[in-house]
C-alpha cells in the first residue's frame, strides 16, 4: 500500500510508539523518524539531560520547533512522537498538518506495567507513578483524541497486530 501523506503516531509513554513505528516502516517501507531521537541528536544530549539541565519549559520549545519543520520534508515518512507532543497549545494543528495522525491509546495500568522501572522518562520518577500516569492522561486525553485520525486501543494487541490494524484503517481511509 502507498502512502501519500505521512503517518504519525502520537500516545503515552509506554504505548509503543517506537517498536509500532519501526515494524509499520518495514511493512510500508517507509523510513521512520522518533523526534525524540531527533531532539537528542540536535541537542546532543538525552531527554533525561534536557529535562535536568535545561527543563521541560526548554525541551516542549525545541519539540516545537522541530514539528514545525519537519512538514516541509519532501519525502514520506512515519514519524513516532513525544507522549506530550499534542499537548502544548498549537502542536495538535501541526500534527495534523504533518500527515494522518494515529493514536495509540492505552490503559494507566498498562504504562504503568510497562515503564515501572524505567529510569529514562523525567516525568514519571516520583513518589507515585501510577498516580502521575493517571493524572496526566486524564489531562491529556482530549488533547490526543482532539488530534488523531485514528485512535487504535493498543492493551491487548501485539504489535504485529497494531500494525495490521493501522494499515487496515489507512486503506479504509484511502478508499473513502
Ligand atoms: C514525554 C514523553 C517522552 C519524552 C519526554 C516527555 C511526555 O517520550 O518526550 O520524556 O511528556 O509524555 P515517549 O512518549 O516516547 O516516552
Amino acid at each position: 500500500m502507498i502512502q501519500n501523506k505521512n503517518i504519525v503516531l502520537i500516545g503515552f509513554m509506554g504505548c509503543g510508539k517506537t517498536s509500532v513505528g519501526m515494524k509499520l516502516s518495514y511493512r510500508l517501507r517507509m523510513p521512520v523518524m522518533d523526534t525524540d531521537k531527533l531532539i537528542e541528536q540536535r541537542e546532543h544530549r538525552s531527554i533525561k539531560e534536557i529535562f535536568r539541565e535545561s527543563g521541560e519549559h526548554y525541551f516542549r520549545e525545541v519539540e516545537t520547533r522541530l514539528l514545525g519543520e519537519l512538514k516541509d520534508k519532501s519525502y514520506r515518512s512515519i514519524y513516532s512522537v513525544g507522549g506530550g507532543t499534542p499537548v502544548k497549545e498549537g502542536n495538535g494543528a501541526l500534527l495534523k498538518k504533518l500527515g494522518t495522525v494515529v493514536y495509540l491509546r492505552i490503559r494507566p495500568e498498562n504504562v504503568y506495567q510497562r515503564l515501572k522501572n524505567d529510569t529514562t522518562r523525567p516525568l514519571l520518577q516520583c513518589e507515585d507513578p501510577l498516580e502521575r500516569i493517571r493524572s496526566l492522561m486524564n489531562e491529556r486525553k482530549n488533547a490526543y483524541e482532539g488530534c488523531a485520525d485514528f485512535v487504535i486501543d493498543v492493551d491487548h494487541l501485539s504489535v504485529d497486530n497494531i500494525v495490521d490494524e493501522i494499515e487496515r484503517k489507512l486503506s479504509a481511509k484511502g478508499r473513502k
